[in-house]
């Protein structure tokens, strides 16, 4: 009985180690385009454009739109102070960008401007709960990672974390407008079983989502 056992436990260790081999071999770092600072619309002419996307088409975003999205949502644009696109309290700079895709989720690195895979499975319909955000080939998933916020300022975690939230989403409204992409800030977020499969630390907050793909209409503007 006891040979048995032992052998079953050693089945299971060797398919665990199996499974986390191929995991690490499955999805690759994906090393971003550097910004194109120098494109873009006026500003005015941008926030004009910037509307709620709630139809998308299937079709992929190019690696370059995908660059230029994550570095204007929360890059760093000061290279020397490593300061971002975003203000953050007392500078903490506490949000991950969690980017959700068809073949599995990466985690965006500001400094070395590169997708880190983080989960080899299509977690969309946990990304995004309504349907028609799931068709879209883009989900951001904004993690507050409440550990790079000073414990003094306890009371405000869940402030700051929607406040900077918020500053990045309107980046990627922004960016969005300009490319004629489309895109919507959703709390429809399955935050329960995301931040399992995503093994989230405790103090690893999923504060929103928000999905970006080629509307499905183009935009009349
Ligand atoms: C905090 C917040 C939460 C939202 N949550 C959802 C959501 O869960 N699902 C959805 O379809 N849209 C969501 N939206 C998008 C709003 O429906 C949309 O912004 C609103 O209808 C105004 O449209 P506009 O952004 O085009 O001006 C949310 C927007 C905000 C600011």
């Amino acid at each position: 009985m006891k040979a048995v056992s032992a052998t079953i436990i050693l089945s299971i260790f060797i398919t665990c180690c199996i499974g986390s081999l191929s995991w690490a071999e499955s999805l690759q770092s994906i090393q971003l385009v550097p910004p194109d600072t120098n494109s873009g619309i006026p500003l005015m002419k941008a926030l004009n454009h910037r509307m709620s996307t709630k139809a998308f088409a299937a079709k992929t975003i190019p690696l370059e739109k995908l660059s230029n999205l994550l570095w204007a949502a929360f890059g760093i644009n000061r290279k020397d102070s490593g300061n971002r696109t975003v203000a953050t309290a007392m500078n903490c700079q506490d949000t991950d960008i969690y980017v959700v895709l068809k073949k599995g989720v990466y985690v965006y690195k500001a400094k070395e401007h590169t997708l880190v895979p983080v989960l080899d499975q299509d977690v969309r319909s946990l990304a995004a709960t309504q349907e028609y955000a799931q068709v879209a080939p883009i989900n951001l998933i904004y993690v507050s990672d409440y550990a790079k916020i000073a414990d003094r300022f306890q009371a405000k975690k869940p402030s700051y974390a929607a406040f900077h939230a918020g500053a990045i989403s309107q980046n990627v409204y922004l960016y969005c407008a300009f490319e004629g992409l489309g895109t919507v800030v959703r709390d429809s977020v399955d935050r329960t079983k995301l931040r399992d499969v995503l093994k989230l630390r405790k103090d690893q907050v999923i504060v929103m989502g928000q999905s970006v793909g080629y509307p499905q209409q183009a935009p009349t503007q």
